[in-house]
């Protein structure tokens, strides 16, 4: 699609109300010329905050659920009304629960896939229209899309999704000059967590001397440098520090009964 140039230029940001999506605005506008830069999440008095602290690009704050079908439906109709130049989508929004899957609700399963590969392909899937020859399109997914993860299962399986699909997507867009990239962060210190373990199954007892200990998580500033980093070098996935990426290797070799029982165990 051929963008004329008056069209105004826009990066999107799902989950932009906290940690990694946060991240994304602010480098976002930092790094590149945008006209605008669109925050989506269900909680507007953080995006306002944030939208003070954009100074270049102009913030359009728009509060949403991204599992309400009717909030969708007005972000594409919104797009559609205004025809902007997307150079950015990042599909960060998501969320994990931790937990025995037999204990945890329908719900909290049924909303895991809603948001983190419903929504996701969906935006995708309606935004791509208004991308073009260098645009670029981050999908969040985690380095637990490696390998299965009991007490994580359908979170695990979500982001096996976003990698998979990703990087399928790469493969069929190449051609057209847009770029998608999976980044699979290990550990992040957002709210993440908070969020993940509100059943109280991680017992901090066991957890804090490993990985899940906020202060040994990698640095969410970090992380998204990176991201912004690999997606300009071309690189069909990001992932932050040495450690995680020797795990996304050797995953991919040793028994998954043996990865899924070193996984279990940090629980
Ligand atoms: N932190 C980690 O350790 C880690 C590791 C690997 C991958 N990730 C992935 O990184 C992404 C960002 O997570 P984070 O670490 O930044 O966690 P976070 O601090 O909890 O942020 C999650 C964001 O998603 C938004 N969100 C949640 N449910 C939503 C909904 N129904 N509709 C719209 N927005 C929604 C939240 O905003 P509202 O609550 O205001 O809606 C928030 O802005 C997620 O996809 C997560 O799976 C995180």
């Amino acid at each position: 699609m051929e963008i004329s140039k008056e069209r105004k230029k826009i990066a999107i940001v799902t989950g932009a109300s906290a940690g990694l999506g946060k991240e994304f605005a602010l480098q976002l506008e930092k790094k590149y010329f945008l006209d605008e830069i669109w925050l989506l999440a269900r909680r507007a008095e953080p995006m306002k905050q944030l939208a003070e602290k954009l100074q270049k690009a102009k913030a359009v704050i728009i509060p949403c659920d991204l599992n309400s079908d009717s909030d969708i439906r007005a972000l594409i109709d919104k797009i559609k009304r205004e025809n902007p130049a997307v150079s950015f989508l990042v599909n960060n929004a998501g969320f994990g629960k931790l937990g025995p899957f037999t204990e945890l609700t329908e719900q909290e399963q049924m909303q895991m896939i809603s948001l983190n590969v419903t929504a996701l392909t969906r935006l995708t899937h309606s935004i791509l229209p208004f991308c073009a020859s260098g645009s670029c399109i981050i999908q969040v997914a985690s380095s637990i899309a490696f390998c299965p993860a009991p007490f994580f299962a359908v979170y695990a399986a979500t982001k096996s999704f976003v990698l998979s699909f990703s990087r399928a997507l790469q493969f069929e867009l190449k051609p057209n000059g847009i770029h998608v990239i999976a980044v699979c962060p290990g550990p992040v210190n957002t709210e993440f967590f908070d969020v993940a373990n509100n059943s109280g199954f991680m017992k901090n007892d066991r957890v804090a001397p490993k990985t899940f200990n906020h202060a040994l998580m990698a640095d969410p500033q970090k992380v998204v440098a990176k991201a912004l980093s690999d997606a300009e070098k071309k690189r069909s996935i990001s992932i932050y520090s040495f450690s995680i990426n020797f795990f996304a290797r050797i995953v991919a070799f040793i028994p998954k009964s043996i990865a899924m029982k070193a996984i279990s165990n940090r629980y």
